[in-house]
């Protein structure tokens, strides 16, 4: 039975290996031990029998607004929910604390899509929103798509986050 949870410091060394398996084939941006450390309240798992068979992170951003990021599932474990499902999780949390944005930059958009994301333009959102670009292999030249959801209507062209 698949069981899903809050990360602990035990699930490090995995959550390390299944991104950053991702991130050297430019799917995903690398996480150090450092960051995987420092933002483990953020990191949702799927695990197995013991083994961790996915992973995902919710990161207040700004007021209201939050990004899911790091979302990985591991290659023999893709397509059987475990993906939205964790999403749903992290969303659920959000909106407990009071996010009505959610947003990610991903080159998945098929993914989000099925998960109610919409594509905006990147330049709509936030300026804080790329501060970890810098860290990122691929800057400046970065295609990432951004794609966002809402618990408010808004409207994508004109998106102004308080
Ligand atoms: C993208 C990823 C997270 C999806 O997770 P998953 O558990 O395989 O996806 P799910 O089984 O939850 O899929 C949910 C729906 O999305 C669809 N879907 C999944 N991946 C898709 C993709 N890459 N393109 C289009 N649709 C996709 C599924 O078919 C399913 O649709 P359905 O409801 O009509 O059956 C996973 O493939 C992965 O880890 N990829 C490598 C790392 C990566 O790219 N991460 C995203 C970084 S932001």
């Amino acid at each position: 039975m698949i069981t899903y949870r809050r990360a602990t410091f035990d699930d490090v060394e995995n959550i390390h290996k299944l991104l950053n398996a991702y991130a050297k084939e430019g799917l995903m941006l690398p996480r150090s031990r450092n960051s995987i450390y420092e933002n483990l309240r953020d990191y949702v798992i799927a695990v197995e029998k013991g083994q961790l068979l996915g992973c995902g992170a919710l990161h207040f951003v700004w007021n209201r607004l939050a990004e899911i990021r790091s979302l990985a599932i591991a290659p023999d474990h893709k397509a059987k929910g475990i993906g939205r499902n964790i999403v749903k999780l992290l969303e659920e949390e959000g909106i407990e604390k009071g996010a009505k944005m959610f947003f990610t930059l991903t080159y998945q958009p098929g993914f989000f899509a099925k998960c109610d994301y919409i594509e905006t333009a990147k330049e709509t959102m936030p300026q804080k929103v790329w501060k970890e670009c810098v860290y990122c292999p691929q800057y400046p030249h970065c295609d990432e798509l951004a794609f966002v959801t809402t618990t408010v209507y808004f409207d994508p062209e004109h998106m102004i986050v308080y």
